[in-house]
Parts: C-alpha cells; structure tokens; sequence
C-alpha cells in the first residue's frame, strides 16, 4: 500500500492524543480535536447515529446521490479516477461508481491503515475492472497531499459527508487549495455539505431522543480513562449540542456537572461547575458562503444538487482561469 511509510505507530498515536488532551485542556476555552472521538467504539456509534430519525444529513445525501445519479455521471464523464478523503467505499461511492462510465481508478485516503485494507480490499472484489489503490496519509493535514502522485486523466476529488464541517473556515480554505495543488488544473471536486436550516431542526439532530449522540461525546472521555489513565466520572459530564449562529455551526460540548479535578496521565485539570470541553464542529453552510470559500482556493461551483427541503448539497466544482 502506498504511503506505508508515513503510517503511524500505535505509540505515536497515544502519544499525538496525550499532548492534544494535554494542550487542549490547558486552555480557557477547553477543547479536543474532534478526531479523537473516532475509536472502535466512537466509530461504531456514529454509525448509529446516521440511522437516527432526528440524524438527517446521511440520508438526506444519499437520497441527493440517488435522485441525481445520472446528471452526475453525465457531468463528470466517462474515465474518472475518483480519488476520495477518508477510507469511504461506502454507500455513497458505492452509488457513483455505479452510476460513472467506465470509471477508470479509486483513489482512498485515509489514515488508518486498517479500516483502509478491509474497505479497498472489499471494493476491488466488488469491482474488478477498477484500479483500487489505497494511501495511508492525514488529508486533513494538507502539507502531506501535495507528492501523492495520481493517475493523469479525469481526476475527481471526492469528499461526501460533510466531514469539510469540522474545520474552520481558513482550513477549509487551506485543504481545498491543497487538493487544488495535487489534482492540477483539469481536477475537479465533487463535495457534500450541510446547509443551514432551523435550530429546531439542527439541534436534535446533534442530541437526540435516545442518547446516542451523547455517547458518543461521552465515549471521548471513556477513551481519555482507558488510554490515558484518565480519571473522568462519567456522570459528572452532560453532553450539550450548540446552535451557534453567529458562525454557523452546531457545536458538541461536554458540560461539567460540579466543582471537580480531573487526573490524565498524573496531570490535574480543573472544571468549575458548568464549564464545557468544546469537542466538536459542525459547520453548517449557505449554499453562496459556500462558493465564496471555495473560490478562495480557486474553485468554482459549476453545478450543484440538493434534496426537496435543502438540507444538505452536492457540488460539483471545477478550477477558475487563472
Ligand atoms: C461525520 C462530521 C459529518 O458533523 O454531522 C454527528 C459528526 N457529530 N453527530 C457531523 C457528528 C455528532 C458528523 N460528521
């Protein structure tokens, strides 16, 4: 597998997470990355969570997916070596390879080693006529993008989900232009987003009826006692989602039940009754804020696609002259 060089170890792994929940913990404002949420147990509840009635983004885009096939695969052409952030090989990829011409090579990257044999090896028996090839790399840590080298032809970036909501604006803007860089000028980007609606709607989506949202917050602590030798009383956390408008984006807080100290790794870190660990951000866009971001990484939204209510939104962007 390429990239087999950059994998990680299991050690640097642990000691990447300790000095991120060091830092993060360390601050007014306190914070974790929201990668971390992500182990086996985080992973399996976020895929509980896609299938809840109040989750509305999975299926809202696969519903997108569905009804638009066609009109996708007429635009992206025949040939595509669609080259995908994150180890998908999901459902969603699963449809366009489908529904593209002769697709001619799937490109994952993704960071973890495993999840990307098992997803790749799967996708290759399923499709046979496919070049798969998979890249053990950090795409969300843009510097590492630039030397992969890709097939030439009908390149596609492809990032569904609207996993580009976790980051910030100016990151946005930094892992597009990265992607820009590796594709070249004739590259183009198909990618998902969430769009902006009613706090009525966005805040149960994030915390909903039966609690799996909130476990899936509170398994970040879970994590921090069983690898860190963390001391977190679970019961002594609540999981919060935020609406925050201003910036437009949902936020997941851990919020401190009482006056309380906290060991990781023999380090202490203090709360005070109702202060929150900010865990996580989920940008929601307006379909022109949107554009304007990506124009700053020299993209341009030729065509876009969302369902009935727009909730969530496809794009498919191609590079301005110039
Ligand atoms: C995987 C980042 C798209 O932001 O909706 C779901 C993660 N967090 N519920 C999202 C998530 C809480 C999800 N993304």
């Amino acid at each position: 597998m390429r990239g087999d060089g950059e994998e990680k170890t299991e050690q640097d792994q642990l000691a990447e997470f300790h000095a991120d929940v060091q830092e993060g913990l360390s601050q007014d404002q306190k914070t974790l990355p929201c990668r971390w949420l992500y182990d086996q147990d985080g992973s399996e509840l976020f895929e509980a969570i896609t299938e809840l009635p109040e989750y509305y983004p999975t299926r809202t885009e696969v519903g997108i997916f569905k009804s638009h096939l066609a009109a996708m695969a007429e635009a992206i052409g025949p040939n595509a070596q669609l080259v995908e952030f994150g180890a998908g090989a999901g459902t969603k990829t699963r449809l366009l390879l489908d529904a593209l011409e002769t697709p001619a090579s799937y490109i994952a990257i993704d960071i973890s080693a495993d999840f990307l044999r098992a997803s790749m090896a799967a996708l290759a028996r399923d499709y046979p006529g496919i070049d798969v090839i998979p890249i053990v790399g950090d795409f969300m840590n843009a510097s590492g993008l630039a030397e992969t080298d890709l097939p030439t032809g009908n390149r596609l970036a492809f990032f569904p989900g609207s996993t580009i909501g976790n980051l910030l604006d100016d990151e946005i803007v930094t892992f597009l232009s990265a992607v820009r860089t590796m594709l070249g000028a004739e590259g183009r980007f198909l990618i998902g987003f969430d769009l902006v609606k009613s706090a009525d709607i966005l805040v149960p989506a994030y915390d909903d009826a039966a609690g799996v949202t909130a476990a899936f917050n509170l398994n970040l602590l879970k994590r921090i006692n069983r690898e860190l030798d963390g001391s977190f009383n679970l019961n002594a956390f609540a999981h919060e989602a935020r609406w925050n408008e201003a910036d437009g984006r949902i936020e997941m807080h851990l919020v401190s039940g009482q006056d309380q100290t906290v060991k990781v790794n023999g380090d202490r870190f203090s709360f005070k009754k109702g202060e929150t660990i900010h865990t996580e951000n989920s940008r929601k866009f307006k379909m022109d804020g949107f554009a304007a971001l990506a124009e700053q990484a020299g993209w341009r939204m030729k065509k876009h696609w969302t369902d009935d209510q727009k909730y969530f939104a496809v794009a498919l962007m191609d590079q301005a002259l110039g």
